[in-house]
């Protein structure tokens, strides 16, 4: 069962679905506010914040109750090797992040989702709270984790230039355009999530075709970015009318195929040896292999090994001894180049024509 939304109780409607069967899940669950009376904006109108019947319990014991049932089978029907982010405010993070671990969760990141258009403090009684907390976890100390490092790297880039993604994110709190509204015209869910938070989370931690859950999933934000992305999904929301408008919205996307979809700059290259290469004609048998600088260093013998002083020895070996350096190997492939039609040729790019070749047919 997946592409489907639920409309019921998280606890119940996961107790339902097979073990293991999951590879990411998001959950956005209720914060417990404990906000009491009306707050009042600067001008007077009243605020709508986070006052939801569905963000309401009778005390800490009972939130503390009801974090660990939805957790326990979030950890029940995650694949081994899946993982879990979870996202909360001040008032909420830190019984999560405790019973979580409690469980066996493995934290892997706390990441701070800085609100760049923050709700202002309107007293002036204390910071304004411009953040809330995200955990990435795996479902134990021995999953394997899916990280596509380079796919964060491209997410993370400024005028072409790549960074390493860090754990502090700035995304404004949804407004205008992506902020859904009723038949009223007026806001649908007081916590909609901002999509490209979940389109970057979904793109780092899962791959395509993968199954991604979300036990709260209000205006189905995770759905969306799942299925633009081309992962299937299955959300799962109390309120009706979330579901419903929900649907539509889920209803109006499409697959959005990309490198970034696909995390194919995290793909790891197909491995050739040299002596495939040279049965195809690549390289020749006794040819010289250069230096940069155009002088004849080693020849290269059939098994791909090179002949240099003598000896028979890898080309990695052989680059480090013959520029004369400490280390007892560097990568060949950044040393060494052959003469094609009178010019230098790196054969790492001879390496790359071959590999093309491979996957051409
Ligand atoms: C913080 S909101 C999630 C918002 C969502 N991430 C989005 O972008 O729209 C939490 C949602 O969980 C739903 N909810 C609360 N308790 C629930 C439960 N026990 N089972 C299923 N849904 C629940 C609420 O109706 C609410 O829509």
């Amino acid at each position: 069962m997946y592409d489907t939304i639920i409309n019921g109780n998280s606890i119940f409607e996961m107790s339902k679905l097979e073990a293991e069967s999951i590879d990411l899940i998001f959950a956005d669950p209720p914060y417990y506010m404990r906000t009491e009376g009306v707050l009042n904006r600067v001008e007077g109108t009243k605020f709508n914040g986070c006052n939801d019947d569905w963000d309401k319990f009778d005390s800490l014991e009972d939130y503390e109750n009801f974090t660990s049932q939805w957790l326990s089978q979030c950890k029940r029907i995650l694949k081994p090797n899946g993982s879990i982010w979870v996202i909360g405010s001040m008032q909420c993070i830190y019984t999560i992040g405790a019973l979580m671990q409690k469980l066996g969760f493995w934290f892997i990141n706390d990441v701070v989702w800085h609100k760049t258009n923050p709700t202002p403090n309107f007293m002036g009684s204390r910071l304004n709270n411009s953040h809330e907390t995200l955990i990435w976890a795996v479902k134990n100390k021995n999953s394997k984790l899916t990280f596509h490092y380079k796919t964060a790297k491209e997410l993370n880039s400024e005028n072409d230039v790549k960074k390493q993604m860090g754990s502090v994110w700035n995304f404004p709190v949804c407004s205008g355009n992506e902020r859904l509204k009723d038949s009223d015209g007026n806001k649908l869910h007081n916590t909609q999530k901002p999509l490209k938070m979940l389109e970057r989370i979904i793109a780092i931690s899962s791959n395509i075709g993968d199954l991604v859950l979300d036990p709260f999933a209000g205006t189905m934000t995770t759905g969306a970015a799942a299925k633009k992305l081309g992962r299937k999904f299955i959300m799962i929301e109390a309120d009706k009318k979330y579901c419903e408008y929900g649907k539509l919205r889920l209803d109006s996307i499409q697959f959005e195929d990309s490198n970034i979809a696909r995390a194919e700059f995290d793909k790891k290259p197909l491995r050739v040896t040299m002596p495939e290469m040279i049965s195809a004609g690549f390289f020749k048998v006794g040819e010289w292999f250069l230096f940069k600088d155009g002088r004849k260093i080693a020849q290269l013998s059939a098994d791909g090994k090179l002949s240099f002083n003598g000896k028979i020895i890898d080309m990695h070996t052989c680059a480090a001894s013959a520029k004369g350096l400490k280390a007892k190997r560097i990568n060949g492939f950044d040393v060494w180049y052959v003469i094609r039609d009178n010019q230098l040729v790196s054969i790492s790019s001879i390496r790359e024509n071959f590999r093309e070749k491979l996957n051409l047919s």
